[in-house]
């Protein structure tokens, strides 16, 4: 049996002047997991945020797992940062470094679980040769919120799921909303990264609902 489907708000589109409300209104709409993109100006252009964000949401106390998403070029020089301030799974592309087994090994000796992201042209290959705990599916080019599923991503995600076999969680990352989560889900993902479907909504609790109900959550 794969994991059972949940839903990640990407506090990447949250209004930050009201993050710590914006995230307890998911979290009462049922959100158990949430999902921190880190932007390092390199990897991707933007820059987004650091640990101090991941340890500020822990410090909130709201009983959710931290899905700390790394865009950063090396991030093995990065993990010991985020496991400190609290990630529970951390992801690595495996663009950003010849040493994605080391960092795979990092992440897990630093007490979380060891997620490997791919960019959309990116092959499938590295998951034959790594054994992670999430394989995140980028269903856009990463580096901003906001843009267009990709719709060839329902067959990347059914390709991953078939290699990576029941266990892991296969997570989606852009352009998920009501409409794309539930192609997704039949394809095969159980990790569905949502940001400006929820926090650009007029009421991210209800559209939490929507798009945890076309994921099957
Ligand atoms: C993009 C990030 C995403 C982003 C998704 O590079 O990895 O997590 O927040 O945003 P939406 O849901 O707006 O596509
Ligand atoms: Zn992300």
């Amino acid at each position: 049996m794969p994991p059972a489907p949940r839903i990640a708000p990407s506090i990447l589109a949250a209004d930050f002047a009201r993050l710590g409300d914006q995230v307890r209104e998911v979290v009462a709409a049922g959100a158990s997991v949430i999902h921190v993109d880190i932007m390092d100006g390199h990897f991707v252009p933007p820059l987004s945020m650091g640990p101090q964000v991941v340890s500020a949401l822990r410090d909130l106390d709201l009983g959710v797992e931290l899905d700390v998403h790394l865009m950063v070029e090396r991030p093995e020089r990065h993990v010991a940062d985020f496991a400190r301030a609290g990630a529970h799974n951390i992801t690595v592309h495996a663009e950003a470094t010849p040493h994605v087994h080391y960092a795979v090994q990092q992440i897990r000796e630093h007490g979380c679980t060891a997620g490997v992201a791919v960019c959309p042209s990116t092959p499938l290959d590295v998951y034959r040769e790594l054994e992670v705990d999430l394989a995140l599916c980028m269903t856009v080019n990463p580096g901003w919120g906001g843009q267009v599923y990709i719709p060839a991503s329902d067959d990347k995600v059914r390709r991953l799921r078939a290699l990576l076999g029941d266990g892991p969680q296969l997570e989606v990352d852009g352009g998920i909303d009501a409409e794309t989560a539930g192609p997704a889900a039949a394809a095969g993902a159980t990790l569905f990264v949502a940001g400006s479907a929820l926090f650009g909504a007029p009421d991210p609790a209800e559209a939490y609902r929507r798009i945890a109900a076309a994921a099957g959550v």
